[in-house]
């Protein structure tokens, strides 16, 4: 249907990165609704590019942010205040129905049977299940609705800094009220699921449909060597099950890392990739020795790379 949406926000470019597997993981899986992104003015150019193309609409936002940081240190998340400007997903009324998704998730299996749902719809909290989690959850853009909720921001604020407390301050039925506004939890698996009930993840953890890098550790927090598909960081602190993650690095470095590529063109950017720079280390080691050999046979290349001027950059570098 064309007036059904899965959306997504991204203020800056790193969260965008995330839109993008996003984006990249619901075409996978065949979604027949359309793709909209949130994003605020942060996010430059080359990715507002490659978000453009991933996604039907991709929509410019002013970024709202509760300052509430006395809450916001009760979840340590400083940040998160900037995700008031979810709110503004109400505001989409060209579609009927959609879904918001957060930027950290990743789609492993076709979910369009979530616009059969309700507003609002969202699968319970980890870590306070008679709460919902507002990383994934079904609603009806409408205006009213949108006036109501930023009142209730201004007159109530947020219990956790962000939009969840929000919402779940607004929807405060949802527990109790209609059982089928409960979203399974294969609708947002966070990791934290995977410390505390391991057996139940053992038992239940093939059926996830949506994987959600909850935390503050994201999967672009890490690095990843797309040869040797190894990814580097502190895995003590992996925000999700090592599967889940290599699943969101192959998706990003395929697919995503070639459209970024072609929109930064000769500047610069870190991708996340170390490829590389191990392609570069190699070469250099290569190409040292066949220089030692030349060097060796009296063929010194004097005028380039065994340049006097060459040789004193590499004595300053190695005597400081
Ligand atoms: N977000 C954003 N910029 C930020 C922080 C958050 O765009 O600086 C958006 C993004 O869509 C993100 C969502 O708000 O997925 C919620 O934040 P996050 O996923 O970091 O919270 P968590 O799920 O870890 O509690
Ligand atoms: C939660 C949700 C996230 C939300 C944040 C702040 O942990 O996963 O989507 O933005 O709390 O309320
Ligand atoms: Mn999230």
């Amino acid at each position: 249907m064309a007036d059904q949406a899965f959306v997504t926000l991204a203020t800056n470019d790193n969260y965008a990165r995330g839109a993008m597997v996003l984006g990249k993981s619901l075409h996978n899986h065949k979604t027949a609704k359309k793709l909209v992104a949130l994003i605020g003015p942060q996010v430059s150019g080359p990715c507002q590019a490659v978000l453009k193309m991933i996604f039907d609409e991709v929509r410019l936002v002013n970024v709202l942010d509760s300052g509430d940081t006395a809450h916001l240190a009760m979840i340590k998340r400083p940040d998160l205040g900037i995700t008031f400007t979810k709110l503004h997903c109400w505001a989409l009324t060209h579609y009927s129905k959609c879904v918001f998704m957060d930027a950290d998730t990743l789609v492993v299996s076709n979910i369009d049977e979530l616009f059969d749902r309700e507003e609002l719809s969202a699968a319970p909290d980890p870590g306070w299940p008679d709460c919902f989690n507002s990383g994934v959850f079904v609603f009806c853009p409408s205006l009213e609705t949108y006036g109501k909720l930023l009142q209730y921001c201004t007159e109530h604020g947020s219990f956790d800094g962000g939009d969840q407390g929000v919402l779940n301050g607004y929807f405060n039925t949802w527990a109790t009220a209609d059982i089928s506004k409960h979203l399974p939890f294969i609708y947002n698996l966070s990791s934290i699921a995977i410390y505390t009930y391991l057996p139940a993840f053992k038992q239940y953890g093939s059926n996830a449909k949506v994987v959600h890098f909850l935390g503050q550790t994201k999967p672009w927090s890490y690095t990843f060597d797309p040869k040797e598909r190894k990814i580097q960081g502190n895995m003590q602190e992996a925000s999700s099950h090592p599967t889940f993650l290599l699943e969101w690095w192959t998706l990003y470095s395929s697919t995503v890392v070639p459209m970024l590529h072609e929109q930064y063109g000769d500047q610069p950017f870190n991708s996340g990739c170390v490829e590389m720079k191990t392609d570069y280390a190699a070469q250099e080691a290569l190409s040292s020795e066949e220089r030692k050999k030349k060097w060796e046979q009296g063929q010194a290349d004097y005028m380039g790379m065994d340049s006097f001027e060459n040789i004193q950059k590499k004595l300053d570098a190695f005597l400081k």
